[in-house]
């Protein structure tokens, strides 16, 4: 609810308030972000004491010596005007200064979310508070606009400026965000890595001075992810203030968390100004990406659940919002480039026969791209590998019973293809410099129309002959040469990719809702709130290895939820890592977040693939909670355990996820916590899982009646149709105990093997299943 009182503006969700006031020169100050207040709290009492004049600071107005901007909690600020630290704008005015001075002009509550002309927005929002600031010397607006989405407890930001003079300007920088909070002792935390090392959560404290978080990459960037949090120092799981910001958008991101010396934290957020530079024309304006806001006083699981939850609600849209995503059985890392259809159908009927519901074919279908320097470009079927075409391709996996879904990589092209041939003007290039090439491949100009044009004529039309359900988008490499002949500015260049990047997907996505997208950019290059307003899940990387998933999953589930992440059982030992781990544990989880298969099931043991087949069926019978379910990170004393746990809608069913990174010698007992549950009484139990005998190598002669060479051909072939049983727990109990911790069965320390012992190992997992008794239904 947004209420009006006076100078003052409150923006309330349902558990959060935020409070801005206007000061008698019309500067916005910033009051207040944090629990929700009590109907009578105001400005007065919150707002920052100003009693005194600090030495040496610049004074707005000469007579009132104790209003210095640089002092002061502010909403936005300018340069030029007393204020010292980093400012939301670099505008070159008309008179050729940088001094801005933007004060309150007018404002308008308005109903809902107001929509985004040139970039997507989050929608479906309560109310919309719109303070427009003008300039004091020249007629250039900022209107800000501030979207309350009370029940999951976000507000969002974002900045228009309208230039209403009868001259250009230059905006060198503008930020959708600026604000400054009182310092709580914050440590940030960011979402770092490369490229199979996504989103590494990292923790340092705010210290006096200015921390950048931002990607120069051309897309939000498997370096560092937009989103953030600030939290206090003493912050946890489950205690403590964070606030979580993220963005959305897709390109070059950009914020700062300054730590000024009156110890107030200002945070600004919004486009990258590395080699940005934007004419503003008279009668023209500037949308800048809208900012996502959150607070909670309930930790780091707070924060997550109410990004999850806006997410769900008001960021992923179309037929897939809230809608159980299909197991999928992708191609790639079974043939990567070399498959032929009768490949294909094999892999697809085996996927059939396991309960896999979409088959993928992934790169390598067309042109001449038998490897990964030519063909990029040319999306014509190779009829080497399809002889019939697409359409008769895509038929026959539908005859299997199973969807099918297609690889593209639009934004890309290969030197060695038809297209690049017939138009290099289509790519990225200087025409006085040569090109540099990120995995054999140019970026194909986005700026251009006919170049979008192209795209959504090529992808449209096989995606209608083939009657495509799925397609995943890769785009494989970062953008180097920022330029192109359609611009007269170059400092536009990124902005207007990503401009052109989002009409394309508008264009063709928008009159085909049915398709689910999957976003993709070398992993997760491009895991951003912009993408998933078309793309309702997102690879998230391209390592597969479950025990490097435990970090990169645990890195995005602070900001966004299981029903976004991709999440593949592949081959072990693993192709990146080479490390060993067992197909549960690979399966334990890839099933928090969107599942599919992306090995060659050929290979497999009858035993594994009986495996695979209990483990789809689980999926399916659990998948609502995984994909849709309250997550939560559960915190262990221990640091070799992960502990994920999600629950149904109705805290009526938990399912938890125990992860063993290395196993440490003679372990000490385990814990189970259970929250978030309903009162009541409940029954938990371990999925039963499969171990096979190879894994224990010699020491099978402890159970095994005759003695066996532990590599001979008798065991590895007992291995491929038989497995013991791992020790299965079943306890019943209250929701009170389940909240308190119920100690598990002891691990295996080499001092004997029975049913009543837990074999984890290295990287070793259990899935528990916590259901409430029937009488408690
Ligand atoms: C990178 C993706 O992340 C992979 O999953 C695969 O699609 C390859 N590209 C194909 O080139």
């Amino acid at each position: 609810m947004i209420t009006i009182d006076g100078t003052s503006f409150r923006l309330d969700t349902d558990c959060t308030t935020y409070l801005i006031s206007q000061t008698k020169y019309g500067h916005l100050e910033h009051i207040y972000y944090g629990n929700l207040l009590g109907k009578e709290d105001g400005v007065d009492v919150l707002a920052q004491k100003r009693s005194i004049m600090v030495g040496s600071s610049v004074l707005y107005n000469s007579e009132d010596d104790i209003y210095s901007l640089d002092a002061m909690c502010l909403e936005w600020s300018d340069n030029g005007r007393g204020d010292y630290r980093h400012s939301p704008t670099e505008f070159k005015m008309p008179d050729g200064s940088f001094v801005t001075d933007f004060i309150y002009e007018s404002h308008e509550v308005l109903a809902g979310t107001v929509a985004m002309e040139t970039m997507p927005a989050a929608y479906g929002g309560d109310q919309t508070l719109l303070i427009v600031l003008k300039d004091k010397a020249y007629p250039i607006f900022i209107d800000l606009y501030y979207t309350v989405f009370e029940q999951t407890n976000v507000i969002s930001r974002r900045a228009v400026v309208r230039n209403e003079g009868n001259v250009p300007i230059t905006i060198r920088r503008i930020m959708s965000i600026s604000m400054d909070l009182p310092d709580e002792c914050f440590q940030m935390y960011t979402l770092d890595g490369g490229w199979i090392k996504e989103a590494s959560l990292h923790k340092r404290p705010v210290s006096y001075g200015v921390t950048v978080n931002s990607s120069t990459t051309g897309a939000s960037s498997n370096r560092h992810n937009p989103a953030f949090l600030l939290a206090e120092a003493d912050a946890n799981e489950d205690y403590g203030s964070v606030y979580a910001f993220n963005m959305i958008y897709s390109g070059n991101h950009y914020s700062i968390v300054e730590k000024s010396e009156r110890d107030y934290v200002r945070v600004c957020m919004g486009i990258n100004p590395h080699l940005f530079e934007w004419i503003l024309s008279p009668e023209e304006k500037f949308e800048t990406p809208e900012c996502v806001m959150s607070y909670s006083s309930h930790g780091f699981n707070g924060t997550s659940h109410n990004m999850h939850d806006f997410i769900n609600e008001h960021i992923v849209r179309g037929d897939y919002k809230k809608k159980e995503r299909p197991i999928l059985i992708n191609n790639w890392e079974a043939h990567f480039f070399d498959f032929n259809e009768g490949k294909l159908l094999r892999l697809a009927k085996d996927a059939k026969k396991l309960g896999i519901e979409l088959f993928v074919l992934d790169d390598g279908w067309f042109g001449d791209r038998n490897h990964d320097k030519a063909g990029l470009g040319d999306y014509r079927v190779n009829p080497k590998k399809l002889p019939d075409g697409m359409k008769a391709f895509a038929d026959k996996i539908r005859d299997i019973g199973l969807d099918f879904g297609l690889w593209f990589e639009p934004e890309m092209v290969n030197e060695d293809s038809e297209l690049y041939r017939s138009h290099p003007e289509y790519a990225i290039k200087l025409p006085n410099r040569h090109s540099v090439l990120g995995r054999n491949q140019l970026v194909l100009d986005l700026c251009k129309k006919e170049v979008r044009d192209y795209i959504v004529e090529q992808v449209s039309s096989i995606l209608d002959e083939a009657k495509v359900s799925y397609v995943k988008w890769d785009m494989n490499r970062h953008i180097a040469e920022t330029f192109s002949e359609a611009l007269k500015n170059q400092g536009e260049f990124y902005h207007r990719y990503i401009l052109g990047l989002y009409e394309v997907l508008n264009r063709i996505f928008e009159p085909r809702p049915h398709i689910l997208l999957e976003s993709c950019s070398s992993g997760g290059n491009r895991f951003d709130l912009g993408m998933l307003c078309y793309s309702p899940q997102i690879w998230v990387s391209d390592d597969t290895d479950p025990i490097e998933r435990l970090k990169i999953q645990t890195g995005l589930s602070y900001f966004y939820p299981q029903s976004t992440m991709g999440a593949h059982v592949s081959q072990a030992p693993h192709q990146q890592t080479l490390r060993e781990t067992s197909l549960a544990t690979r399966f334990h989880v890839a099933c928090f977040g969107c599942l599919g298969y992306e090995l060659d099931i050929k290979y497999l043991s009858p035993e594994q693939k009986k495996d695979i087949a209990e483990q789809v069926a689980f999926y399916k019978q659990y998948r609502k909670i995984f994909q849709y379910g309250r997550f939560y990170r559960i915190k262990s004393y221990k640091s070799n355990k992960v502990i994920w746990e999600t629950v149904s809608e109705d805290k009526e069913t938990a399912l938890t996820g125990f992860f063993q990174t290395l196993a440490t010698a003679a372990e000490s007992s385990d814990k189970l916590k259970v929250i978030g549950l309903k009162k009541g009484m409940f029954t938990l139990r371990t999925r039963p899982q499969k171990l096979y005998i190879q894994r224990f190598g010699g020491l099978i002669k402890h159970v095994a009646p005759v003695e066996l060479n532990p590599d001979g051909v008798i065991m590895r072939a007992v291995n491929r149709h038989y497995s013991l049983r791992d020790c299965v727990e079943t306890y019943t109990c209250s929701s009170e105990a389940l909240a308190a911790g119920i100690p598990l069965c002891e691990q295996f320390i080499g001092t004997g093997y029975h049913e009543s012992v837990r074999m984890l190992g290295d990287f070793g997992s259990n899935m528990y299943i916590i259901e409430a008794e029937d009488t408690f239904l």
